[in-house]
């Protein structure tokens, strides 16, 4: 069974903004696209390199650093050189808070 942790709420992360979290250890960006929230690892999948600091575009989340696009819905890496999928994860929105299941 895959179990759910509230990690934030709606108000931490606005629509077209990114929201840090941390979950068992793991760093976890939360992406909220006109209101759809999305999570996936922090790191890009080429470097070591934080996507906060990147850009949301759609339902892609741009690398800052060499520009491949991750597609938040499945991970898939949509631009080189990022050849590695991202890892995302499920989310559940419940009232205001947010839920995340890694397991
Ligand atoms: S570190 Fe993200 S594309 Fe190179």
């Amino acid at each position: 069974m895959t179990d759910f942790i509230q990690v934030a709420t709606l108000d931490d992360v606005a629509p077209g903004k990114m929201f840090r979290v941390e979950l068992d250890g793991r760093r976890i960006l939360l992406a909220n696209t006109n209101g759809t929230i999305y999570a996936c690892d922090e790191m890009c999948t080429h470097e070591d390199f934080s996507l906060a600091l990147g850009a949301l575009q759609g339902d892609c989340l741009k690398c800052s650093l060499h520009g491949s696009r991750f597609d938040l819905k499945t991970g898939k890496a949509l631009d080189e050189p990022a050849e590695e999928d991202l890892a995302v994860y499920p989310v559940k929105v419940e009232d205001n808070s947010i839920f995340v299941a890694i397991g």
